[in-house]
């Protein structure tokens, strides 16, 4: 092979190689909306331990986390060794503030069991015209931003069947189930220019919670599902980095291969 061919090869598939890794290492998508800063911080356990209860009492009914065990969370979110904790200890603060769904059984499932959802997902995707995504990975899909975002976007919209719009996610299937925290808001269509800068939402119904106790509350839950598509997260990028040093080597090995086989041919 002449060495300008070689050359073009090697211009040609590095860029490649880098687009590729470069997009396994990114991830999260704005769409062009500002997104809020969720500003997550993996190192605040007590963050972690309270995203992973209101994530389990407000979230886990319809959503799951297939790829998640309750004590590995556990462990990750601080309840461990390290901290004081015991088997038994964690076994019980799991029992009472984690652990909701029942086995066949009728008991609580084991410590080691998959954070699955409560809910049937057929009965969800027709109750809400949408089937319920699991969570494992959206931290890395949609991004810690666009979660918490999400979270705080919903507003009045009496023309979708829930009642509720969004602001990051137009015309979406959940209903506001943190509506009586947040309270009800109404999206201010003369404030500002909705496609330069942030939506304008305002507070027409107050909630239970005041507007800095509902943020931290979902800053503690966008942090707890950053945390939780970070394990995933690692593998799969592992997965795509051994593809292709596999591939690089492959195709070292088809190079000498052909170079071989044509080496008497003129
Ligand atoms: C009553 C069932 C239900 C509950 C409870 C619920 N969700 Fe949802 N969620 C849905 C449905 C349905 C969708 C899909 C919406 C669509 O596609 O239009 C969804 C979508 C989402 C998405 C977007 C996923 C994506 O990438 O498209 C996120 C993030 C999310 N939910 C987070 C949460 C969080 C956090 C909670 C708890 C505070 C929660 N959900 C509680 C039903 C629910």
């Amino acid at each position: 092979m002449s060495n300008s061919i070689r050359k073009w090869i090697f211009v040609l598939t590095v860029p490649v190689l880098v687009v590729g890794i470069l997009g396994m290492m990114g991830g999260g998508a704005g769409h062009g909306v500002t997104l809020q800063s969720a500003n997550v911080n993996f190192d605040d356990k007590a963050s972690l331990q309270r995203g992973a209860k209101y994530y389990q009492n407000y979230c886990s009914g319809c959503h799951s986390l297939r790829f998640s065990r309750f004590n590995r969370v556990a462990k990750d979110i601080g309840l461990n060794a390290e901290n004081g904790f015991s088997d038994d200890d964690v076994t019980t603060l799991l029992n009472e503030n984690l652990i909701f769904i029942r086995g066949e059984d009728g008991k609580k499932v084991k410590v080691g069991s998959l954070m699955k959802t409560a809910y049937n997902p057929k009965a969800a995707a027709e109750a809400f015209g949408a089937s319920v995504p699991d969570l494992s990975l959206v931290g890395r899909s949609r991004g810690a931003d666009w979660i918490y975002s999400y979270l705080n976007g919903f507003y009045l919209d009496p023309s979708r069947p829930t009642g509720m719009n969004n602001t990051v996610f137009k015309d979406v299937g959940m209903p506001h189930v943190l509506g009586n925290l947040q309270g009800w808001q109404t999206l201010d269509h003369n404030k500002g220019d909705e496609h330069h800068g942030a939506p304008k939402l305002s507070l027409s119904k107050p909630g239970s919670m005041t507007g800095a106790e509902y943020d931290k509350l979902t800053r503690d839950i966008t942090n707890f599902l950053a945390y939780v598509s970070e394990p995933a997260q690692l593998s799969r990028k592992m997965y795509g980095i051994f593809t292709l040093l596999f591939l690089m080597v492959l195709f070292g090995f088809a190079y000498a291969l052909s170079k071989e086989y044509w080496k008497d041919i003129h």
